[in-house]
């Protein structure tokens, strides 16, 4: 069975024509093709070829304390454990006296490569030496693309000239201050890289920022006393011990250490998705940095010392809170007001607290009730949800049927009177 039929020339339409062709690939209602409009405007000038907007849930993880501030932290996921975990794990570290964190200058590399031309090179190691003979004029051309970034205090900071096998890399270190910084070394790279094909006579392969960000740290930690760890009938010393052996485990198994680095970054996109920064680019450098050694493995650490179970994260975080979608976006806008306007570093602070939050509450979790009970309680209240179950009746159905042991739609159709059916639901079809 092939997709729904678009008209020819669909990427062409305005936005207005885009939603009606949709409308009639899928049959919708008007109800239905209301529920996004307000945002098709913004969408149509943010991606090609759109078509309205994909909601997901926005909610507030309170009570981080960080270096002394607090901070309530808008976190957008479709995952139901990701928010509840955040603030529960911030409320017993914020009353352990919080998080310390650091953050790098916010220094973003670009990446130019080069081919040597055989006519005019021995080989990498030549072509690298004539660049460098042009070191001047090259610094000279980043400067001149940098001179705006340079006077807001940022700008040039470094030019390394090295043979690869088969090319030449130069790469251009930049301080982009609030920004991700991804347009700004673009540009300063195809313009170094025309420039140092011209001057060397090199064939120019590709230029582009690297997003492995690894000059643009943040890092936050934490002490717990272990005598406050104690859950499901387990001392608190033993569950700090089990806290520490678990990441010793994602240390050794990659397998684990994945589905560990998976719960750090449930809290740590969410964050960027609610701020409109760039999850790609923010995953793709964590988990980097994650294998950096050739072995994949935990981005958290925990030890015990004496009474107190410290946590400790170090990664890669290029959050950015000017430029691209992240001045655009309103909804990123009044993220950043709840933040107080933070800088980028201390974006990227706020983000390693948070992601080392969620694996604390994660781990913690795991080495002692097991992940599932709190998973499943919120899991039936998106049954119930799915039911037709609305408001506060959805968590009440929701912990009805839970607490039953029957999450099951059917089982909560059972509690829930006809008139609390949606519009076009019946009993018999379940509102699914
Ligand atoms: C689920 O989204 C995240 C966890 O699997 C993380 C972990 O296993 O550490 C709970």
């Amino acid at each position: 069975m092939s997709g729904r039929h678009l008209p020819r020339g669909f990427r062409k339409l305005a936005v207005s024509e885009r939603r009606e062709a949709l409308r009639e690939a899928l049959g919708l209602t008007d109800a239905e093709l209301a529920q996004d409009a307000p945002f098709a405007d913004l969408a149509d000038v943010m991606v090609e070829s759109s078509v309205g907007v994909m909601p997901v849930p926005l909610g507030i993880a309170g009570g981080f304390l960080l270096d002394g501030e607090s901070y309530n932290v808008p976190l957008a996921t479709e995952e139901p454990s990701v928010i509840a975990a955040a603030s529960y794990a911030a409320g017993i570290i914020a009353r352990a006296g919080g998080f310390t964190t650091g953050a790098d200058e916010p220094v973003m590399t670009a990446q130019v490569f080069l081919e040597p031309q055989p006519a005019r090179h021995a080989g990498p190691e030549s072509l690298a030496a004539a660049l460098e003979g042009e070191r001047p004029q090259l610094e000279g051309v980043a400067r001149g693309d940098l001179e705006r970034m340079a006077g807001r205090g940022g700008g040039f900071r470094d030019l390394r000239i090295e043979p690869l096998a088969g090319l030449v890399k130069i790469e251009i270190d930049v301080d982009v201050r609030d920004a991700m910084g991804a347009n700004l070394l673009n540009t300063v790279a195809e313009q170094v890289k025309e420039d140092a094909a011209r001057l060397c006579g090199a064939q120019a392969l590709m230029a582009v920022l690297t997003n492995a960000a690894r000059g643009r740290r943040a890092r936050a930690w934490f002490a717990l006393p272990v005598a406050k760890l104690a859950r499901a009938g387990i001392p608190g010393p033993e569950v700090a011990r089990r806290i520490v052996a678990a990441t010793d485990a994602a240390n050794t198994d990659a397998g684990r250490a994945v589905t560990h680095n998976k719960g750090v970054m449930n809290g740590i996109s969410a964050l960027a998705l609610a701020t409109a920064n760039d999850t790609r680019a923010i995953e793709a450098a964590a988990h980097a940095w994650a294998a950096r050694d050739g072995v994949y493995r935990s981005l958290t650490s925990f030890t015990v010392d004496g009474e107190e179970l410290r946590g400790f994260i170090d990664l890669p975080l290029a959050f950015a809170t000017v430029g691209g979608a992240v001045s655009f976006h309103p909804h990123a806008e009044r993220a950043l007001a709840l933040l107080g306007h933070p800088s980028a570093p201390t974006l990227s602070r706020i983000a390693a607290a948070v992601g080392l939050a969620q694996n604390f509450a994660a781990v913690y979790a795991l080495v002692s009730e097991g992940i599932q009970h709190g998973h499943m309680r919120l899991h039936a209240t998106r049954v119930a949800y799915k039911a037709g179950a609305r408001g506060d009746r959805a968590r009440e159905v929701g912990r009805a049927i839970w607490e039953q042991g029957d999450i099951s739609e059917e089982a909560a159709r059972r509690l829930l009177q006809p008139g609390e059916l949606q519009p076009g639901e019946t009993q018999s079809e379940g509102g699914g």
